[in-house]
């Protein structure tokens, strides 16, 4: 970051002094005041919770420029990403700065194939939870459990620890979430081929049984390797400020993408794709097509608490590129598999043409996000309503470990520790039982 020619003033209507801060300005996107020495000028902290207006690092992955509806993994446009390389090329992009040359490509897929097996110690673990248990439950338990079985690589001060935590994970994310997956419907687990492509790994481990080979249809291999692309990294959201805030009190690396796996579980964030799928599956049992007008009453009517899920971003507020790509990806998928005439995509088709019609939605600058249609193309592939979050914790994975990675390098880096505006008691005493 570099030192911007003008300073940011900020001055008092009671007759304090006023004070000048630093701003800096990145390569691209909003310029930011440095408030880092304002207590000890002022006696006083900013307020901001939700971080509307803080940057709370500074990083050089991820690029969104929300007005624009634009996303950039390292400079490099999500569109020509999602149809010009794949996922582990993704992943090598966001975790070095640069896309693979072929020889460090053949060499990464390689790697990251070679680790694909978890310690077979893990399905016993697996086994102390219930059939029915929510699979984000079940991953969240099992990634933090990754570093009673890989003691090797828990420094996060280490690099060389690092490194091999994160091939791990990288590596290790499709077959746990496919063994959650097999535990809860009661089928055997599958090892992984590492012949296989990432994406087609995943899926034979999904839905391939011993009793029988599993083709890859590559019309649904590359629909699964771009919703990984296309999750693989959003700059400072809940999930990988969780991670940085975690990591940076110096856990072991898989402790904080657990913590990353539990901030993503819920609806407003990761958990939307499957809000998503239900709220759909809901309207679909009350009348579908026909009760759309009267659900888009309810979701107006700010009493109601009832949202559109999968409509609206913090940060997007033209379109969501991924929606695009994903929306496209939904029409392929459909079309191969002829559910085309499906009544739940014809009801999200709907749902979305009025409300993109509508004032309501207009005014707010409310688009469709990548959620509305990757629930779409998972439920037509076949994967459970409750695994979607499982699938988006699996594709960002590689973007939390290289934000806490980049965390790690940075000479700035502190724990993290907010403070706040105290607006309880001041001191009091305790008084006997008898007289409360
Ligand atoms: N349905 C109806 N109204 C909405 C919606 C929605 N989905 N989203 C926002 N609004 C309204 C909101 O009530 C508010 O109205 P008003 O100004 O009258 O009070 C206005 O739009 C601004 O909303 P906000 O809550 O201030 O916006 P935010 O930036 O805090 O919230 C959001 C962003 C994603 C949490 C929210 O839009 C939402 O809850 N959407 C549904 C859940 C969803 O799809 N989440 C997935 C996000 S994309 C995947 C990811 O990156 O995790």
């Amino acid at each position: 970051m570099k030192l911007a020619e003008n300073k940011a003033t900020l001055s008092f209507s009671n007759g304090s002094p006023s004070v000048d801060l630093p701003v800096y300005q990145g390569s691209v996107g909003p310029d930011v005041i440095d408030i880092r020495k304002l207590y000890g000028q002022t006696g006083m902290f900013t307020y901001d919770p939700g971080f509307l207006s803080t940057a709370s690092c500074q990083s050089a992955i991820t690029y969104i420029d929300g007005d624009k509806g634009e996303l950039l993994y390292r400079g490099y446009p999500i569109e020509q990403l999602a149809t010009q390389c794949d996922y582990l090329d993704t992943c090598y992009l966001l975790l070095k700065g640069e896309l693979p040359k072929q020889e460090e490509r053949s060499e990464f897929h390689k790697l990251v194939l070679s680790h694909t097996m978890v310690n077979e110690q893990m399905q016993f673990f697996l086994r102390g939870f219930r059939r029915d248990a929510h699979p984000m439950a079940v991953l969240t338990g099992l990634i933090g459990a990754l570093s009673a079985f890989y003691h090797d690589s828990t420094d996060i001060n280490n690099p060389e620890h690092r490194h091999v935590a994160a091939i791990r994970l990288i590596a290790k994310m499709p077959t746990l979430v496919a063994m959650a997956y097999k535990y809860g419907v009661g089928q055997p687990y599958m090892y992984p081929r590492n012949e296989l492509s990432y994406a087609g790994n995943f899926l034979r481990m999904m839905f391939g049984t011993p009793c029988e080979d599993y083709k890859v249809n590559p019309v649904i291999e590359r629909a699964m390797d771009r919703i990984f692309i296309l999750h693989a990294d959003h700059e400072q959201n809940a999930s990988t400020s969780t991670v940085r805030l975690c990591g940076s009190s110096g856990t072991n690396p898989f402790a904080a993408i657990a913590a990353g796996v539990a901030c993503l579980w819920g609806p407003a964030h990761g958990g939307a794709n499957e809000a998503c799928l239900n709220m759909l599956e809901d309207i679909q049992r009350q009348g579908g097509v026909a009760k759309v007008g009267q659900f888009m009453e309810q979701v107006k009517d700010k009493n109601s608490g009832v949202k559109l899920m999968g409509f609206g971003h913090r940060v997007y507020k033209n379109y969501d590129p991924r929606a695009k790509l994903m929306q496209e990806t939904c029409n392929e998928v459909l079309a191969e598999l002829g559910l085309e005439n499906d009544p739940l995509f014809k009801l999200a088709k709907e749902l979305e043409k009025i409300a993109l019609e509508d004032d309501y939605f207009v005014q707010r600058k409310l688009y469709p996000n990548v959620d509305f249609y990757s629930g779409i193309v998972q439920r037509a592939i076949g994967i459970p309503v409750s695994l979607f979050t499982g699938i988006f914790a699996l594709a960002r994975t590689v973007g939390w470990i290289a934000q806490l990675n980049e965390m790690l390098a940075d000479p700035e880096y502190k724990i993290g520790r907010p403070r706040q505006l105290f607006t309880g008691y001041v001191a009091r005493d305790v008084k006997p039982v008898s007289e409360r």
